[in-house]
């Protein structure tokens, strides 16, 4: 099996497209346009999983001005990185991450994650990372715990999906 982990190129488009549908509710997934933004935004900040020429997974980011108190609004799905981007910010957002179903539970998310924490800190002098997790996001909780992310906020009925679900609000300093 050939894995590999590597900058995102537009031309991956459909294959994070699939993951995106493999992995989310409808209400919940970006579209294509949304993506792609992230790409041109900030390339750096967008890596692909490739397994067997496949693209199995994939992380996207995007860096903010650090703030102690949580603007709910700079997380709504949908949103354009052109507005909440900063080219100099000092925190990491980890705007999405996901998997191929049947590429689960073999700690793949998980590199995904430390690939993309170790190519961006130090180049662009991070101190703190800053994600959304639905409180039903199991793997993903998991994931981000073992990596020293704590809980600092919930939001009641953020995601738009079926369950109306909570979202936590989880951040690392650096
Ligand atoms: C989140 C996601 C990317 C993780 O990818 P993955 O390759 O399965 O992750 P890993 O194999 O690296 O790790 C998953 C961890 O969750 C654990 N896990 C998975 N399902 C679990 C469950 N139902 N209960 C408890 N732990 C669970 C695994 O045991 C593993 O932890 P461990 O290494 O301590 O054993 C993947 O599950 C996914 O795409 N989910 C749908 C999209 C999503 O929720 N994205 C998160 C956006 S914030």
């Amino acid at each position: 099996m050939k894995i590999s982990i590597r900058n995102t190129e537009k031309e991956d488009i459909e294959g994070i497209l699939s993951v995106e549908h493999d992995s989310f509710h409808p209400n919940i997934a970006e579209n294509a346009d949304t993506l792609l933004e992230r790409i041109e935004v900030f390339p750096n900040g967008f890596l692909v999983m490739e397994i067997n020429g496949e693209i199995a997974g994939y992380i996207s980011s995007e860096l903010w001005d650090y703030s102690e108190n949580i603007d709910t609004e700079k997380f709504e799905l949908g949103h354009s990185i052109t507005e909440t981007h900063r080219y100099d910010g000092k925190e990491l957002y980890i705007s999405s991450i996901a998997v191929l179903k049947m590429y689960r539970g073999k700690g793949y998310g998980d590199a995904l994650l430390s690939e993309l924490i170790s190519n961006i800190c130090n180049k662009y002098g991070i101190s703190s990372i800053i994600l959304m997790v639905s409180v039903n996001w199991i793997a993903a909780k998991r994931i981000y715990e073992k990596n020293g992310f704590h809980e600092i906020q919930v939001i009641n009925g953020f995601f738009d999906d079926d369950e109306r679900s909570d979202s936590i609000v989880m951040r690392k300093q650096i």
